[in-house]
């Protein structure tokens, strides 16, 4: 035991070493099983030493609530559904908050339990106590207002992604003072505790920090949850940093700052896909402003566009040297993977070589068409990101677009007026002959037309993407060679 002590932060720092390798296994899918054993191993190495590293552990409680936590883990994480991820990731998130405003309030109540005993009667016992410095009620300040935030936020968007009647959005001129103010006050109580350890601050601090929270992302649309779920993600990493400092344990504040700075690049990343700012994500709904611009809807010139059955479409891809699908949106709503697999099969037993071209924010969470693509067992050889393929649909003989439409907005590059100008797309335009499925002329997300339906290549399928795909199958197999 007292061996464990002693080399406690060589225990960590395989952890910490451990937590990164996760991180990098988790990056594709053919590496993402290794991850998660490196990420297990890493959290069972953590939790274990740090039962020998604390004083005096209550080793009955600690374990009981793992045991019940654990139960509780287990049993959702078998009977989760795919579709419900987002929210169960959000959910997990307030977890994470609630446990840094738990801890910072334990160890605030702890120092002033030992105040009160008094120096003599510590030092009379053998306990070394300092009375905690500025840095510390710095950490507990900083740790337990982004933990309270982080905790109320995520309910809010646990209750959003699962469509609660309890989680409305908020909208209006009031909101964005009244967000100023909860904000402006929470900080000034926040720096009273740092600069006094008056406890009233504290609780006040805390209280507001709550409110804020829900307050600030209120007021986000519904199909912006993504982002700020992975922004919360990374507030998290970093609530739990900061308890990491005021616990003084190192694997905490790397763990936290993995968390923290991972979630922040993910949250950049996906706003740069979607070439909006995180400000304007944050706070554009609170602006009056909806999440997406809805330009194009009044203003539509009738236009000319060409539509097929799913036998044309399906004996012109049987007859083509390659194919490339791309997913959106519209597969995961129709959930038509399984049919779009047996597809792709059918066709590469026709010799047409097959690939899948996914777009960063295709769908509406990160990696949303990779995880479908995954659940219907396509091999991951087949997917290709954005950079990878766009160099070859010139190339392609025909795209099937399968309900997607901003993702390939050709708009995105060659109109600087439109509100998606300069997001990267998927250059489905270039190809010999673009196949595209959908219920309408509907816009997709972000409320635009899209010229790619209207281009002379193009030949639009209407239906519902599982129907189309089925029937384009059918027609495959019936005219088979
Ligand atoms: P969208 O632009 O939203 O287009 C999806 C299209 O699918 C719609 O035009 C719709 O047309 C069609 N559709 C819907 N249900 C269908 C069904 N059952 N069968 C056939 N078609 C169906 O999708 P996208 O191209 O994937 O782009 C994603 C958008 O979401 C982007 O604007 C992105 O910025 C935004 N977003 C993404 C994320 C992440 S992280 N992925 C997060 C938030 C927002 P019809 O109604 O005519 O069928």
């Amino acid at each position: 035991m007292e061996m464990i002590r002693e080399y406690a932060d060589w225990f960590y720092l395989i952890g910490a070493v451990l937590f990164i390798l996760t991180l990098r296994g988790l990056s594709g899918p053919k590496t993402a099983i290794q991850g998660n054993r490196y990420g297990m191993i890493a959290m069972a190495i953590a939790v274990l030493t740090t039962f020998f590293v604390a004083d005096n552990p209550v080793v009955w409680m600690i374990v009981g609530a793992m045991v019940a936590g654990a139960v509780v883990g287990i049993a959702r994480a078998r009977t989760v559904p795919m579709t419900q991820m987002p929210e169960t990731v959000a959910l997990m998130h307030s977890l994470v908050g609630l446990a840094a405003v738990l801890i910072a309030i334990a160890a605030i109540i702890h120092n002033n339990k030992l105040i009160e005993l008094g120096p003599d009667l510590l030092a009379a016992n053998g306990v070394n106590f300092h009375e905690m410095s500025r840095v510390h009620l710095f950490e507990l300040f900083v740790g337990c207002f982004v933990g309270a935030i982080t905790f109320t936020a995520s309910v809010f968007a646990y209750g959003k992604l699962a469509a609660k009647k309890w989680a409305k959005t908020i909208s209006g001129a009031w909101v964005k003072p009244v967000q100023a103010i909860i904000f402006i006050a929470m900080l000034v109580f926040g720096f009273m505790f740092f600069s006094t350890g008056n406890m009233t601050a504290f609780w006040a601090m805390t209280a507001l920090a709550l409110i804020f929270g829900w307050v600030w992302i209120a007021p986000v649309g519904g199909g912006d949850m993504p982002v700020v779920v992975s922004l919360l993600n990374s507030f998290s990493g970093w609530a739990a940093a900061g308890i990491g400092f005021t616990l003084e344990n190192n694997m905490l504040i790397v763990a936290g700052s993995l968390v923290g700075s991972s979630g922040a690049i993910l949250s950049y990343i996906m706003c740069k896909a979607m070439n909006r700012s995180i400000i304007n994500v944050l706070f554009g709904g609170a602006m009056g402003g909806t999440a997406a611009p809805t330009a194009g809807a009044g203003e539509q010139v009738q236009r000319n566009h060409r539509s097929g059955s799913a036998d044309d479409a399906g004996f012109l891809m049987s007859n083509a040297d390659s194919v490339v699908i791309v997913p959106g949106y519209g597969m995961a709503q129709g959930r038509a993977q399984n049919a779009v697999k047996e597809l792709a099969n059918i066709l590469k037993e026709q010799g047409v070589t097959v690939r899948f071209a996914i777009h960063p924010v295709a769908g509406r969470m990160p990696g949303h068409m990779n995880v479908l693509l995954a659940e219907a067992d396509v091999p991951y050889e087949d997917i290709l990101e954005m950079d990878e393929i766009n160099s070859d649909f010139p190339a392609t003989d025909v795209v099937l677009v399968i309900g997607a439409n901003d993702v390939v907005n050709p708009a995105a590059k060659d109109d600087p007026t439109s509100p998606i100008y300069g997001m990267p797309i998927l250059e489905a335009h270039k190809a010999r002959t673009i196949m595209v499925i959908k219920r309408s002329m509907a816009t997709g997300y972000a409320g635009l037309d899209n010229d790619l339906f209207y281009n002379d290549k193009t030949m639009m399928i209407f239906g519902d993407a599982k129907k189309v795909v089925e029937d384009m199958t059918k027609a495959i197999n019936g005219t088979g060679h």
